[in-house]
């Protein structure tokens, strides 16, 4: 990077608690570029956290929560065009254009760099910059995963201390020459003096960039945190995906849960499901059926390579839960509920109510009489829009999650037995279905379909191909992508390899109900999975896997009638006939990157359904 030399600027780091000097020097470059008032260096403290809040509460940006209900806890609003990640607006600036491929926006990187460090310039007047050190997973890994993150915003500061191990241990770890990613992030909302600061600084222009060979992140105008807590989808998933594929691993939007059998058997299962389908609601399941157990290690990310062994061991990099909150409640996600009243936590353009706590759709059968809703206007039931945005978010320490799995820390990851893809699909994909093998499990993961949610900005309910849940994360060309999981499994002993499944919890009946009633229920799915793989269970082949018979699903006790399971479990020709032609034009825009063994597989598919 050049260096920015501003008359008056030079910021003195004489104090600053390391002597680390591509740190050291990065900091006072980029200090001189943006021109914050101050810097502070994070250690993660409690009183650090107790200061920012604090200030963020006198800024407006926070609101405490009465402590006799959400103890340490906050609620925040976001500027009402800040509420979702802008995948229009991310990029991945490769040196060569063809490799972003068809997936991603792209742009020269030194016309982005030229760019944005115009808009960074003076960006930070009046502000505070924090020098963020953090770690994705556990500091005590082999190869510590380190990055740090400068930031004119102190709410991105304290999400990032709930999000990621952070602050002065990790510092220390880093000693005087360890590599870390640099994640640049400014609101892009200068305060000139005299000007009076809004609650919620952001920017109209935004830009979420990522520079795959210089494992470089940039992110110019927006606080939500997928936009902003760089350590996440930023870090962890675009960045470690061209990681992951230079070094022979795999970094994936993926919950992982521990499953335990009534006979004591373990199984550790990865999940992949598009944003807003499920992945934080699985990842705590309460299985309904007796003797069945799930803890929790992650609900969001995984990072997976294989061990000595020969399996494929799953990595969660993250220490917090950024997780949706609507539809969240007793019913569908209790442990979720128990994981944020403990509190130490923010609320994100949820609802407050009015004894200072936190209300969203689906939290409760019935809303309160009052509340004030995430645009800060008095609302209530006949309001006509909701109290809570749709994708507001509950931020939360991941150690405070009552079934967390005690391995959740351990560097070495968990060995998976099953990787699940899913999304939500109205007609067609079956409950679930069973890959054949690991290369046919690839295509199921590559044509991955769901109807488009309020996780990101755009319209809702279009269905789109969103490959192994990576659409908006793959750093890289996707066709690389996926010949990169060809050949994970192809270089691996097939035998150790997780086995592949597909599963759809959002089938609807004629009246547009879900057919299948979903969350605890899914234990049902799992259990299936598990029998599976010890070979106990019954499948019936079909032109796209082996679907359950409806003897092998264990119903018992569920409200569901033998046509609402076939119903649930059908594949019905005519509708993948008409999947089809979808399914080769999405291969087709990665022309001859594209693997031919997934034409293969499309080939084999439309041989089975007679076309
Ligand atoms: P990100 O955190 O954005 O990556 O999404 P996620 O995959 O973690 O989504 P989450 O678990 O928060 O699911 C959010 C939405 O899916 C909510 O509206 C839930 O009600 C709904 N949902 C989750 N599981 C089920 C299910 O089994 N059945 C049905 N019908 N809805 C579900
Ligand atoms: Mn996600
Ligand atoms: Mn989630």
């Amino acid at each position: 990077m050049t260096t920015f030399a501003e008359p008056g600027a030079a910021h003195d780091l004489d104090d600053a608690p390391t002597s680390h000097a591509r740190l050291l020097a990065w900091v006072r470059e980029v200090a001189e570029l943006t021109q914050p008032d101050r810097i502070h260096w994070c250690d993660g403290s409690d009183e650090e956290w107790t200061a920012l809040t604090d200030e963020l509460v006198t800024a407006g940006t926070l609101t405490r929560l009465n402590p006799e209900k959400k103890p340490n806890s906050f609620w925040a609003r976001t500027d009402p065009t800040d509420v979702a990640r802008v995948e229009e607006r991310t990029f991945i600036c490769s040196v060569d254009e063809a490799d972003a491929g068809p997936t991603n926006n792209w742009r020269d990187p030194n016309e982005m760099k030229a760019e944005m460090t115009e808009l960074y310039r003076g960006s930070m007047r009046g502000r505070t910059m924090y020098v963020i050190p953090f770690c994705m997973g556990p500091l005590t890994a082999a190869n510590p995963m380190f990055g740090v993150e400068l930031t004119d915003s102190p709410y991105v500061t304290v999400s990032m201390r709930i999000m990621a191990r952070m602050g002065a241990h990790v510092l220390e770890a880093m000693g005087d020459d360890a590599d870390f990613v640099p994640c640049l992030h400014s609101v892009g909302a200068p305060l000139e003096p005299g000007r009076q600061d809004v609650p919620w600084p952001c920017n109209e222009t935004k830009f979420i960039t990522q520079f795959p060979e210089e494992r470089m992140i940039w992110s110019y105008g927006s606080g939500y945190g997928g936009n902003s807590l760089l350590g996440k989808k930023c870090y962890s998933l675009r960045i470690a995906s061209v990681m992951a594929r230079d070094e022979g691993w795999l970094a994936e939007h993926m919950l992982i849960l521990k499953l335990t059998a009534p006979h004591g058997t373990v199984h550790y299962i990865a999940a992949a499901f598009p944003s807003a389908c499920g992945k934080t609601n699985l990842a705590m399941l309460e299985p309904t059926i007796p003797g069945w157990k799930v803890e929790t290690l992650g609900d969001d990310i995984a990072w997976m390579r294989f061990g000595d062994d020969g399996r494929l061991y799953a990595l969660n990099p993250e220490y917090g839960l950024f997780g949706v909150a609507p539809g969240t409640g007793q019913k569908t996600n209790p442990n979720a509920m128990r994981t944020i009243d403990r509190g130490n936590s923010v609320f994100t353009n949820v609802a407050l109510t009015d004894d200072g706590d936190i209300w969203w759709e689906g939290m409760t059968e019935e809303p309160p009489a009052h509340l004030t809703d995430w645009r800060g206007q008095s609302w209530n039931p006949q309001s006509p829009d909701t109290s809570s945005h749709p994708n507001s978010r509950f931020c939360t320490p991941i150690t405070q999650c009552p079934i967390i799995a005690p391995e959740y820390d351990d560097p070495r990851g968990v060995p998976i037995s099953a990787i699940l893809f899913g999304g939500r699909r109205a007609t067609t994909i079956p409950l679930v279905t069973e890959a054949r093998d690991w290369t046919h499990g690839v295509f199921m993961g590559a044509t991955l379909s769901s109807e488009t949610t309020a996780a990101a900005a755009g319209q809702v309910g279009v269905v789109r191909r969103d490959p192994m849940a990576m659409l908006p994360f793959i750093g890289y060309n996707g066709g690389d992508y996926f010949a990169h999981w060809i050949a994970m499994g192809k270089d691996a002993d097939a035998i150790k390899l997780p086995k592949i499944f597909y599963v759809n919890w959002f089938r609807r009946d004629d009246d547009g109900g879900f057919l299948w009633p979903g969350f605890g229920e899914n234990g049902r799915v799992l259990k299936w999975v598990v029998e599976r793989m010890e070979g106990l269970a019954a499948a019936t082949e079909t032109p796209i896997g082996h679907v359950p018979t409806p003897e092998s699903l264990d119903i018992t006790g569920l409200d569901l009638t033998a046509e609402q399971l076939a119903k649930c479990l059908e594949v019905d020709p005519e509708e993948w006939r008409a999947e089809v032609p979808g399914i080769a034009e999405w291969f087709e825009k990665f022309g001859d990157d594209l693997p031919t063994l997934l034409w293969a597989e499309l080939d084999g598919l439309k041989a089975r359904l007679g076309m």
